[in-house]
């Protein structure tokens, strides 16, 4: 199984639509589905929700030149799980250490909202990426989105496992722990719902859980 949709993939008509308007309006942008960062190798997978609409969806790599990156990218080279210096573009040489970033759905949906139907036609991907990382031990969902689509790839009920900030879950049949962070959204951070500390504090707990 593929682990990232073709470049042309027409899986979801809404996608297809806004890709299409945005490969008008922004012909230099990358505008189409964006491939996982870090190894395969990684013990660590951390799940986002979607390309920014000038972030991922411009650079070519989850949440690069989003502002959802400026709070996750820092925090992880503080606690070891990164190298160099991001630059918010995707060839900054910055690299991930035992970690991949993904996303739930790998086309950018219209305001940053993706559908149940979106979600279930990326399902695929996410399972093969799950599936090709020999060594996972701790998926990190940021935001209940990702929670939910990381449960319902790996086959467990959503109502047996409650999203909570910081609630550590593990799979029985898959000996992987998921952790939950609020998403590190521009809007999460500007309303304090997540702060720099109470992300520094998941990540620091990843490395505790390694
Ligand atoms: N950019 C991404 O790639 N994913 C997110 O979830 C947010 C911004």
């Amino acid at each position: 199984m593929l682990l990232c949709p073709a470049q042309n993939c027409a899986k979801c008509p809404r996608l297809v639509e806004f890709r299409t308007q945005n490969q008008n309006k922004f012909p230099s942008y990358h505008n189409a589905p964006v491939e996982s960062f870090g190894s395969l190798d990684a013990e660590i997978l951390v799940v986002g929700l979607a390309p920014g609409l000038n972030g991922a969806n411009q650079t070519n790599r989850p949440f690069t030149n989003d502002y959802a990156g400026d709070i996750l990218y820092p925090a992880l080279k503080k606690f070891g799980f990164a190298q160099g210096n991001y630059g918010r573009i995707k060839n900054d040489g910055f690299e991930l250490l035992n970690v991949r970033v993904s996303n739930t759905v790998r086309c950018v949906p219209p305001q940053n909202k993706v559908t149940a139907d979106e979600i279930a036609a990326c399902r695929p991907f996410l399972q093969a990426e799950i599936a090709a990382m020999p060594h996972l031990k701790l998926i990190l969902s940021l935001g209940s989105v990702s929670h939910g689509a990381v449960l319902q790839a790996l086959g467990y009920k959503k109502s047996a496992y409650k999203f909570a900030h910081g609630a550590e879950h593990l799979l029985p049949h898959h000996n992987i722990t998921l952790i939950d962070s609020y998403h590190t959204s521009r809007y999460n951070i500007n309303t304090n719902v997540l702060t720099a500390a109470m992300f520094d504090k998941i990540i620091a707990r990843l490395q505790q859980l390694l």
